[in-house]
């Protein structure tokens, strides 16, 4: 079977890291025929338009994307492209698992948790306004209905995954009627669920102990803002952005990226980390049934970070980009003792 799938590779460091990617995807075996289109500022000089015709007919048509990061320009210029994705596509889940790599050392080994953010509202949709010269407005709009939705998405996560605990976090003391809802929500939603444990956390608070204790959380059920704030720092936790994955899940389709952006410091220089990209693709094969393939590049992800030749810059290592990904394919061409599966 050949998986139709849209490419967005994206600016800066993206085209590098999804190059990396596809590749490694190919090396598998199995058969995709991507779409690929310019989004963001490069899409404009193309298209004029920040988000082409072409790239909604696509996603609209196979339904997966994997996305490479598109700069937004900041205090001025276009809207962010991602916000505008995960608006037009409905896709109001993001979820981001936080977990250690082997032989990467950090602060807190055996890290496990996840991050579920609400993908469609609250502050970070920057809906914004000048009131009079020197005052502006920006909205914070928060429903009930995709308060619900995502609550209910942690719940269903948690069921599957077999995860014990789920923390809401909010500023609700504060935000009473805003982050109030959403709290009310995921209180209800967490009743239909005795099984999981459910707690609350003021999101300061919660910085603090992330960084003193991770180990007590399990699921984090976050509004967009605080959910883009607390997954830095939670990369942070395990070695950096250049390894945390995340993907984008709607009823009708997933966009998969990982949660670092396009890092304008590091682009063209082949020094970026495409692991984090290349886990985003890890959870796009399981979305579509690829498991077997998806172990396959888990497996090689893990001896080339035991082996530590052929690491990038941000990790230790002295590799490129492009050595990297070499490095995995041939780790998934060498015949392997079989170990337990290790999660993506
Ligand atoms: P960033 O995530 O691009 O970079 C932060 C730091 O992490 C930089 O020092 C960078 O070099 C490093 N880094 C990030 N990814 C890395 C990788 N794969 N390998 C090695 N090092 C890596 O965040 P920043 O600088 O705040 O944002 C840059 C642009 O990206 C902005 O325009 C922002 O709006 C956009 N952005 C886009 C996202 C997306 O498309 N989903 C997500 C986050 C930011």
């Amino acid at each position: 079977m050949t998986h139709k799938v849209t490419l967005i590779p994206g600016d800066g460091i993206g085209p590098e890291v999804i190059q990396a990617t596809v590749r490694i995807l190919e090396a598998t075996g199995v058969k995709f025929e991507w779409e690929s289109f310019a989004a963001g500022s490069d899409a404009f000089a193309k298209y004029h338009e920040y988000i082409p015709k072409e790239l909604t007919e696509s996603i609209e048509r196979t339904r997966v994307g994997l996305k490479g990061p598109v700069t937004t320009p900041i205090g001025g210029g276009f809207s962010s492209i991602n916000v505008e994705l995960r608006k037009r596509f409905e896709l109001f889940a993001n979820f981001r698992p936080i977990r250690n790599l082997p032989h990467i050392p950090t602060r807190y080994p055996d890290l496990d948790l996840v991050i579920v953010r609400e993908n469609t509202e609250g502050l970070y949709s920057g809906i914004e306004h000048e009131v009079i010269p020197g005052v502006v407005e920006s909205l914070k709009i928060i429903t009930e209905k995709a308060s619900t939705r995502i609550s209910r998405f942690a719940f269903e996560h948690a069921r599957k995954a077999r995860r014990k605990k789920i923390h809401c976090i909010h500023k609700a003391n504060i935000m009473k009627l805003s982050d109030g809802l959403f709290l009310q929500c995921s209180r209800k939603v967490s009743k239909e669920y005795p099984e999981i444990i459910y707690g609350e956390h003021i999101v300061d608070n919660t910085c603090m102990q992330l960084v003193m204790n991770p180990y007590q959380y399990d699921i984090l059920l976050l509004e967009n803002l605080y959910g883009d704030i607390v997954s830095d720092l939670c990369a942070g936790l395990v070695g950096g952005l250049g390894l945390v994955p995340g993907a984008n899940f709607g009823h009708e389709c997933a966009i998969f990226e990982a949660v670092h952006g396009s890092a304008p410091d590091i682009a063209g220089k082949n020094i970026a980390n495409p692991t984090a990209v290349l886990r985003s693709a890890l959870l796009m094969l399981r979305h579509l049934g690829e498991a077997e393939a998806a172990w396959k590049i888990r497996n090689a992800i893990d001896d080339v970070y035991r082996d530590r030749a052929k690491l990038t810059r941000d990790v230790g290592g002295n590799s490129g980009t492009s050595e990297f990904a070499d490095a995995i394919i041939a780790a998934m061409e060498t015949p392997r003792q079989p170990v337990a599966p290790m999660p993506v």
